[in-house]
């Protein structure tokens, strides 16, 4: 029997076009003789879809139209499956649209990437693939993943992170903070975006309060972090667990701006980077031009870096290089990385097909250790319950 797997994809989040593209490249690139696809889209206001077009590129140039001739679904949970109900109810006839045996979440960004639909997947009780919720929820907050990844020894960026009560109350003494802390130039991110989404350099002070008050159009808590003048990125990406972690080939974003821009990762600019193909279409060096030494550095610090967060299935690993003194900084990881960096794995000779085989393997793989984990504790606390809820937690 053919597995069914449930490709979830957009949500409420600003990156929900990047995780469509991510989606159905991921929807064409399964073989169809071992799974069955079942495209779930879930809108911007957190409704999931499922029917004939929904796995469609072509149908998002119309969304609302798509929305229209497709069915709304509520996700139930049901021994270890996810029941797809029609939702309105017809009165009479089968409202079981379809069931799933493995979710696999496709999505980018807040409320969705960072724990939120991984906890409510989890909640239901079905298999999903990739990060488990404090995995993905790290990885979606930069403050967050460098803190448990400097207290492992793993080289990050000096960073400060402030809300923007704090920035609006206290500003002077915020930024003799920051001055004090980091020292220019600074670069000023959203904590939990992606996408280059909210992110700004800035060479002095008055740079900075531009930067911050940018940045707080897009999020109530963000980090400034010294900036490398001299920048070289490398990615690299792991696939596996905390047991089978393995790390793929080096790629070398091309960026055409200071910082790699948003354009620069989905397409525009100048025509040539492939517009529309999600981060397979961004203008790269792969393999990334750099030695063996320094390749085997990124690969076993990558490999590193998602055993210490925790992470599974796939995830892209981002390193910064200042070319000054060579120094390498894990810069984030992309816990569902666009495109799932597919392009990455090639380059090692694991086709995309072989790269979703050993994802689906994984999120059953973990289904299967945590069956075999107690998640009953016998007491008798509610046997001896009797009148009154004095008793509560001491
Ligand atoms: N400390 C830094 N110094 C210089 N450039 C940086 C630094 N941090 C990020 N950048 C640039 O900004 C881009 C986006 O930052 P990143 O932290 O990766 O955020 P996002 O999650 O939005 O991708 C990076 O790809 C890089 O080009
Ligand atoms: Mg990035």
């Amino acid at each position: 029997m053919k597995i069914k797997v449930g490709v979830l994809f957009g949500g409420k989040s600003v990156e929900h076009e990047v995780s469509v593209i991510t989606a159905i490249q991921a929807i064409n690139a399964f073989d169809k003789e071992k799974y069955d696809i079942v495209p779930i889209y879930i809108t911007r206001e957190g409704d999931f879809y499922c029917g004939p077009d929904v796995g469609k590129i072509e149908s998002y140039r119309d969304i609302k139209a798509l929305v229209s001739r497709s069915v709304r679904v509520l996700p139930m949970g049901e021994k270890g499956r996810m029941k797809l109900l029609r939702q309105p109810p017809k009165m009479f006839g089968n409202n079981v649209f379809d069931v799933i045996d493995v979710a696999f979440p496709a999505v980018h960004g807040t409320n969705v990437e960072d724990g939120a639909l991984q906890g409510y997947l989890q909640t239901l009780g079905v298999p999903y693939v990739g990060c488990d919720v404090l995995a993905s929820a790290l990885g979606m907050d930069k403050y967050a993943m460098k803190a448990v990844l400097k207290d492992s020894g793993i080289p990050v960026l000096p960073c400060v992170r402030f809300d923007v009560k704090r920035w609006s109350r206290k500003r002077d003494e915020l930024i003799e903070e920051l001055e004090g802390a980091l020292r220019y130039p600074v670069i000023v991110k959203p904590v939990n975006l992606g996408s280059s989404i909210g992110i700004k350099i800035a060479r002095n002070r008055e740079g900075l309060i531009e930067a911050v008050d940018y940045a707080f159009n897009y999020a109530t808590i963000v980090i400034a972090e010294n900036a490398i003048s001299n920048l070289r990125e490398i990615n690299c990406s792991v696939l596996g667990d905390y047991e089978t972690a393995e790390a793929s080939e080096c790629e070398e974003p091309i960026n055409t701006d200071e910082i790699l821009s948003y354009e620069d990762k989905y397409g525009g600019g100048d025509g040539k980077s492939g517009g529309g193909k999600g981060m397979s279409g961004l203008k790269r060096l792969l393999p990334a031009p750099i030695s063996p030494e320094l390749r085997e550095e990124v690969r076993t610090l990558a490999i590193k870096t998602f055993k210490v967060l925790g992470a599974s299935g796939v995830a892209r690993i981002d390193f910064l290089l200042d070319k000054d003194d060579m120094k390498l900084y894990v810069n984030e990881i992309n816990t569902i990385p666009g495109s799932l960096s597919f392009y990455l794995w090639e380059a090692i000779g694991v086709k995309y097909p072989e790269l979703l085989d050993r994802l689906i393997s994984l999120a059953l793989k973990r289904e299967r250790e945590a069956a075999d984990i107690s998640y009953s504790f016998e007491t008798n606390i509610l046997a001896n319950f009797g009148g009154g809820l004095k008793g509560g937690k001491q």
